[in-house]
């Protein structure tokens, strides 16, 4: 039987396709362990079919007879689903089509996170983090925090770990290596195809990557695109936005935040390292602590690389341009 006192996991767009890929991996404990139980809060827009489909997804896990699921509690208002969350996993919101850019999506959704960020402050309890995923989320989560007066803008954070997994999976494959193999991979700047995977740190069986793969053009002229790319190339196969790989990604980033010590490519907002703008929220690596985390900047780049962050950092400012009106 468990004996640690629930987390309270508090998750938006519940009912969607990466809440079907999510939830059932959060109450089997593979996000916060296999002895820590959770109470999962599941919050879905008032609407009758999103509604309708949360008590479906309910029954769901009910039916799978969690021992660490002590209680599943939905809600259609954000300040009551909420309530005392140790975590918030800020899925909900519009996904993007074929032919779109996730900027596209600023608009539409950033107002969402106005009133999430609102609720999770004058609700949460006081040790809650939050992980944006609905895009272009770096942008969203900086319009959450700036609604935070209780909470400290840090504990908002945004997800660049698929991307980070991503690019792990694709020099792994090119070096013919098992995906452990590599190491040292991280994420800067958006989750948009502007993003830099670092591949002048990252390693592979412990030696440079540079080095092992020996192909310059290929790390710059392949590799790049395709793990900035890879949503599309998802949606444009799927017909659909990537669920599975999100969702997971999404279980990595809580258990990584969570666990002290390691090192891993998070959203944070940046105050000038590696020369992002001060205030915007920027993937870059962070090393875990008991209490949150600190940024790595220990990474020398070369001009290369500064080139492609100065790159993803005037992309960041552009949309914190854009939301203006949405900054409380
Ligand atoms: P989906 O359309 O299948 O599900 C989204 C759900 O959110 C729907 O059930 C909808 O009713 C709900 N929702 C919308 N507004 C809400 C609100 N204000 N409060 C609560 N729930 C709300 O979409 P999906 O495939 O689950 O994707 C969700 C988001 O995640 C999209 O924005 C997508 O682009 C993004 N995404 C991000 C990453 C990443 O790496 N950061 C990866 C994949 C997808
Ligand atoms: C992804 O990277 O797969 C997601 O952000 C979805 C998208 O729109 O690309």
């Amino acid at each position: 039987m468990p004996t640690k006192t629930p987390v309270r996991v508090a998750v938006t767009g519940a009912a969607g396709n990466i809440g079907y890929a999510l939830l059932f991996r959060i109450a089997s404990g593979e996000m916060l362990g296999k002895d820590q139980p959770v109470i999962l809060q599941l919050i879905e827009i008032p609407a009758e079919g999103p509604q309708k489909a949360l008590k479906g997804v309910a029954m769901e896990l009910d039916d799978c007879a969690f021992p660490l699921l002590q209680d599943i509690q939905l809600f259609d208002d954000p300040a009551k689903g909420f309530k005392d969350a140790n975590w918030c996993l800020l899925v909900g919101s519009k996904p993007r089509g074929p032919g779109m850019e996730r900027a596209d999506l600023l608009k539409d959704n950033g107002k969402i996170f106005i009133a999430q960020g609102k609720a999770i402050d004058e609700n949460a309890a006081d040790d809650a983090r939050i992980a944006v995923v609905g895009n272009p989320c770096n942008t969203n989560c900086m319009i959450a925090a700036s609604q935070a007066r209780r909470l400290p803008k840090d504990r908002f954070t945004a997800m660049v770990r698929l991307d980070q997994n991503r690019a792990a999976a694709q020099l792994a494959k090119k070096a013919g290596v098992a995906v452990t193999d590599v190491s040292d991979i991280y994420i800067y700047g958006n989750h948009s195809p502007t993003m830099f995977a670092d591949f002048t740190h990252a390693k592979i069986g412990g030696k440079p990557a540079a080095e092992v793969i020996g192909d310059e053009a290929w790390l710059k002229n392949e590799f790049l695109p395709t793990v900035g790319k890879r949503g599309a190339a998802i949606i444009e196969a799927r017909g659909q936005s990537s669920a599975a790989s999100a969702a997971n990604a999404l279980i990595d980033h809580v258990r990584d935040l969570a666990t002290p010590g390691v090192v891993h490519a998070v959203a944070v907002p940046s105050t000038g390292q590696y020369g992002f703008a001060e205030g915007v929220w920027a993937g870059m690596p962070v090393r875990s602590t008991a209490s949150g985390y600190e940024i790595v900047t220990s990474y020398e780049m070369d001009d290369f690389a500064k080139s492609k962050i100065a790159i993803t950092n005037d992309e960041l400012v552009g949309e914190r341009d854009t939301v203006k009106e949405m900054l409380g």
